[in-house]
């Protein structure tokens, strides 16, 4: 008799639902964590929905608000504000997707180095609704070890659910990638209330863009970091193929959510400060958009 996995997918939000809901279609023992009472009743019962192209399914998934001993993988995807409240259970490997910079840090101090799998996803979703997700655009999950945490049981699991996974041997240069994208395009779509295509269609936000694109990349620099290709090519690479995406910043704006744009541009400047690097168009929508958000609560 084959095994039954259990996997707890850590977030509620709109890829913690297409994890949890993939994962439980393809026979896994899901846990979906959330910390919102209410809300963890109101998922319990109404479950978890996929929209995909014209077709909806809807999976049942066990939603708690702490994760279970006995898991054989737990997948973060709590926003990067949250990772430093999480309780984690020990010697279990655990998988961050998150976006921005810092989180894989907070969880070592958390759990260990050794436990840990890192990277990111640029699988598309967005929450239409508490549960309810529209998959936008399949991407690629991509991850590593950050140091001794086997990969091949996590990698078949997701691959089990339909994702395609691949891996790296540097986990944390991918996140500086997608941290150096999600710079440039997360801020100004945000500010501008535009979908990510338009970026490259009003020359003065692909001018930003680009100049976004490169402070981040300047940092990482100082960091050691090289990459093989412009991040500022992949970057416009990504407002093609996500052209009609509303960005996750421009969707927490408009919900008056609290955005991520600390453990990215936030996390940027600071870096960049600590090495005398100035970062003047990072640190300006870094300010504006955290002006937007208490905007939204004052
Ligand atoms: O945060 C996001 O929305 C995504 O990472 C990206 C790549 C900007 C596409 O919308």
């Amino acid at each position: 008799m084959s095994k039954t996995y259990s996997v707890s997918v850590v977030g509620p939000g709109a890829l913690g639902c297409l994890f949890a809901g993939k994962l439980a279609k393809a026979g896994v023992r899901v846990h979906l964590i959330d910390y919102q009472q209410e809300r963890i009743h109101r998922l319990a019962k109404n479950g978890i929905e996929i929209i995909e192209g014209d077709q909806s399914e809807k999976y049942n998934v066990h939603v708690t608000g702490h994760i279970p001993s006995m898991q054989d993988l737990i997948i973060i995807l709590v926003k990067s504000y949250c990772t430093a409240n999480l309780t984690l259970p020990p010697d279990i490997p655990i998988l961050t997707l998150q976006n921005g910079l810092g989180n894989v840090e907070t969880l070592c101090k958390k759990t260990g180095a050794e436990n840990l799998l890192a990277g990111i996803t640029t699988e598309a979703s967005t929450l239409l609704e508490e549960g309810k997700v529209l998959h936008t655009a399949s991407g690629i999950t991509l991850f590593g070890s950050w140091t001794t945490a086997s990969i091949k049981e996590p990698k078949e699991l997701l691959e089990r659910a339909g994702f395609r996974v691949e891996t790296t041997n540097s986990p944390s240069q991918v996140i500086w990638e997608k941290t150096a994208v999600n710079a440039g395009i997360n801020p100004l779509t945000a500010i501008l209330n535009v979908p990510n295509g338009m970026l490259l269609k009003i020359r003065e936000a692909r001018e930003l863009l680009r100049e976004l694109v490169i402070e981040a990349s300047k940092v990482a620099g100082t960091e050691g970091y090289r990459f093989s290709r412009s991040l500022v090519e992949v970057a416009e690479e990504v407002c093609e193929n996500t052209a009609n995406n509303i960005s996750s910043m421009l969707q927490d704006i408009r919900a008056g959510k609290r955005t991520e744009i600390d453990a990215i541009s936030g996390e940027i400047v600071r870096r960049g400060t600590s090495t005398f690097l100035t970062t003047p168009r990072t640190k300006m929508v870094y300010q504006i958009i955290r002006s937007m958000e208490q905007r939204a609560i004052i």
